[in-house]
C-alpha cells in the first residue's frame, strides 16, 4: 500500500509528464502502426467487448484505446499516472463524456487501484504499457478485486524475447551460391532476470524514459499467483508489405519476428 519504493518509478512518471505533449501529438486519435497492425485487431477480438460492457483501461495514455472501445458502445473507466496525459484525453475525448471515467492514478499504488471500486469491470486492457511501470504485483493482487467474478485481462506488451531494450536490430549480407541476399535478425542479449534501463518510445520525444523488462514466465507466474488462468495468447509481427519507416525499425524487413504479444488472463471461477 505504500507508496512505491524504487527511485526509477518518480523518474519515470517525470519523463512520462515531460513526453506527454509528443506523445499526443504522436499518437493522435487514430495511433501508429504498432497500435493498428500489431495490437488492436487482436485486443479487441480478445476482449470481445458488449455494449454497455464496464472496461478498465489501464494506464491509457492519451486515451486512445479508451475511444475505440466507446465507439464500440462501451462503459469505460481509463486511468494513467500522467496528469498530463490524462488532460489530453480529456480533450480528445470531450465528446464521449457519458461513457468515459478518466482518472489520475498510479498502477503500482494498490491503495489508489481499490479506489476504482471492487467487482465493478467486466474486464480490463492494458495496451503497451506494463513493461512502463516499475512494479506490476500490486495491479495483478488488486485486478482480481475489481473485476467481476470470471473477468479477463487482455494486455499487450512489447515481445520479450525479441524486443526488449536489450535487442539489436542487425542486418547481413550473405553470398549464397553466388546470389547476394540480406538478411534482418534481432541479436538478444539479455532476458532471463527482470532488469530496467532508459529509452526511447518515440525518436523524438524529449527525455528518455524507464523500461522495466521480464521474461514471460514473469508474467506467467505472476497472473497464475492471483488465480488467473491463460486463454489467448498471439504473436504479432509486421506482415511483409508493411513499409519500413527506418532501415532498421520495425516494419515489414522484420515479418518473421514478432515484435509485439497480445494475452488474455481470465479469473479462475
Ligand atoms: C506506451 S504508453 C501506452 C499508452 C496507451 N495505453 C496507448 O495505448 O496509447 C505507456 C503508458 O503507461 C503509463 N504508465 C506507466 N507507468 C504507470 C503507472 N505506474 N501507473 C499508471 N500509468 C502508468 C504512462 O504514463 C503511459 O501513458
Amino acid at each position: 500500500m505504500s507508496p512505491n519504493q524504487n527511485p526509477l518509478h518518480e523518474e519515470t512518471r517525470a519523463a512520462w509528464e515531460v513526453n506527454a505533449e509528443v506523445w499526443d501529438k504522436r499518437m493522435g486519435d487514430d495511433g501508429n502502426d504498432f497500435f493498428n497492425i500489431l495490437c488492436w485487431p487482436t485486443l479487441v477480438s480478445f476482449l470481445n467487448p458488449q455494449p454497455a460492457a464496464h472496461i478498465l483501461d489501464i494506464a491509457c495514455g492519451n486515451g486512445l484505446t479508451t475511444r475505440r472501445l466507446a465507439e464500440l458502445g462501451c462503459k469505460v473507466t481509463a486511468f494513467d499516472f500522467s496528469a498530463n496525459l490524462i488532460e489530453y484525453a480529456k480533450q480528445r475525448l470531450a465528446n464521449y463524456q457519458s461513457q468515459i471515467t478518466l482518472r489520475v492514478i498510479d498502477a503500482t499504488n494498490e491503495e489508489q487501484l481499490l479506489s476504482l471500486g471492487k467487482s465493478q469491470f467486466d474486464s480490463a486492457l492494458s495496451n503497451m504499457a506494463l513493461f512502463d511501470m516499475a512494479d506490476i504485483e500490486p495491479l495483478f493482487r488488486t485486478l482480481p478485486k475489481l473485476l467481476k467474478p470470471g473477468g479477463t485481462f487482455v494486455f499487450s506488451i512489447t515481445h520479450p524475447c525479441f524486443n526488449n531494450a536489450s535487442s539489436a536490430h542487425v542486418v547481413e549480407e550473405i553470398d549464397n551460391n553466388g546470389e547476394m541476399q540480406i538478411s534482418y535478425a534481432i541479436k538478444t542479449t539479455r532476458y532471463m532476470t527482470p532488469y530496467s534501463t532508459r529509452g526511447l518510445a518515440l525518436r523524438n520525444q524529449p527525455m528518455p524514459q524507464v523500461y522495466f523488462e521480464r521474461p514471460l514466465q514473469y508474467y506467467f507466474n505472476l497472473a497464475f499467483q492471483h488465480g488467473f488462468v491463460l486463454d489467448g495468447f498471439e504473436e504479432r509481427a509486421f506482415p511483409p508489405e508493411t513499409p519500413q519507416t527506418h532501415p532498421l525499425g520495425w516494419g515489414g524487413n522484420f515479418s518473421e519476428i514478432p515484435a509485439a504479444i497480445v494475452i488474455r488472463m481470465r479469473l479462475q471461477s
